[in-house]
């Protein structure tokens, strides 16, 4: 049977999905309080939230679609741009390493996946990515920061990939932005191809919920509107969304939070000799060497952290979240006598 979802972890510390280790704004709790009955036995309205979710990124309010999580936004732009259209022969260029509902929606739609790797480093394949396009290509996926090495791709690579694939669609997903970087959205004006992710589940800490952003002009965010179901999101989700876009001491304080655990991590890994690559999200790769003993000597000690491996660009490497500095300095602490253990 095919699990839903991920499978539990056990009691402890959750670092292997880059979930807010903070959780939500007091105040997304206390909207949800409030929710009457009412809220719950309608349909949800979603004008009110989409127009404060607009002017929160200083786009119009046509440019914007909720989706349930961002993976809903992904699946449906691969059903709107290649299933919809029945475009035969289509395909998507994935560079690697890949966040999973890339490929899962390539093949979900019957496209084929044109894989590009990494360069040194995980430096981003530009050239590679530009040499792959072809007429038949629908899609194209691009993460930044990458999940899971957290490198950026730089804004002028963004541009010249939109430039060289006029004809396609290039979904550029920025769910980790609010770590580290420079948004696209500027440049969106610019790009009737563009299609931007964006997500409340790891900055806000609303995963739980399922509240994506797909923003786009109409050229390619239309036909997304015309296949998503006209009740993707539920109604309690609405709320917790406006509550969060109102408390916006939250997300700064929580980023703050972000970037000295990335150093505490980094400078546990220099001490370790362990290789990690910085990064500008909210976790951080690291290379362990066999990573099936040491994910499990973690979670012995309550730490669960994410296997990388079976990646075959990213061999050898766990991928950890960085969250309240608390959290992580109970991860290090586990690391720490893991790799003395190591020793003996
Ligand atoms: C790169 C990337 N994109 C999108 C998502 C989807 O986020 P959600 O569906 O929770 O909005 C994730 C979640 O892990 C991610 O890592």
């Amino acid at each position: 049977m095919v699990l839903q979802g991920y499978p539990d972890p056990g009691e402890g510390l959750r670092l292997q999905l880059n979930e807010n280790t903070g959780g939500c704004s007091a105040r997304v709790l206390e909207a949800i309080r409030h929710v009457r009955p009412n809220d719950v036995s309608t349909y949800p309205q979603y004008r009110q939230v989409v127009d404060a979710t607009a002017r929160h990124f200083g786009v119009d309010p046509d440019w914007v679609l909720l989706t349930n999580g961002l993976d809903e936004g992904i699946l449906m732009a691969a059903i709107a741009h290649i299933a919809k259209p029945r475009v035969h022969d289509a395909e998507t260029i994935i560079p690697q390493p890949a966040f999973d509902p890339y490929p899962n929606s390539t093949a979900a739609v019957g496209a084929r996946a044109v894989w590009v790797p990494p360069g040194p480093d995980y430096a981003f394949p530009t050239r590679a990515v530009i040499d792959a396009v072809t007429p038949r290509t629908r899609m194209i996926f691009l993460n930044t920061p990458n999940n899971p090495t957290g490198q950026l791709i730089p804004i002028a690579d963004l541009e010249r990939i939109c430039e060289a694939a006029p004809h396609a669609v290039v979904l550029i997903d920025e769910a980790y932005i609010e770590f580290g970087g420079t948004t696209f959205l500027p440049q969106m004006a610019r790009y009737p191809n563009v299609l931007l992710g964006r997500t409340f589940s790891k900055a806000y800490g609303l995963a739980g919920l399922r509240v994506g952003v797909v923003i786009g002009q109409a050229q390619a965010l239309d036909p997304v509107r015309s296949v998503t179901l006209p009740f993707n999101i539920n109604g309690v989700a609405m709320t917790a969304v406006q509550a969060a876009l109102e408390d916006t001491e939250f997300l700064p304080r929580y980023a703050a939070q972000v970037r000295e655990s990335r150093e505490r991590l980094y400078a546990a890994c220099r001490r370790h000799g362990l290789t990690f690559w910085p990064s500008a999200a909210n976790y951080v790769m690291v290379r362990v060497g066999d990573t099936a003993p040491f994910v499990a000597a973690m979670a012995t000690r309550k730490i669960h952290v994410r296997d990388r491996s079976k990646d075959p660009t990213t061999p050898g490497c766990i991928r950890i979240t960085a969250g309240i500095t608390a959290h992580t300095d109970a991860a290090i602490e586990a690391l720490d006598a893991v790799m003395a253990s190591r020793q003996r």
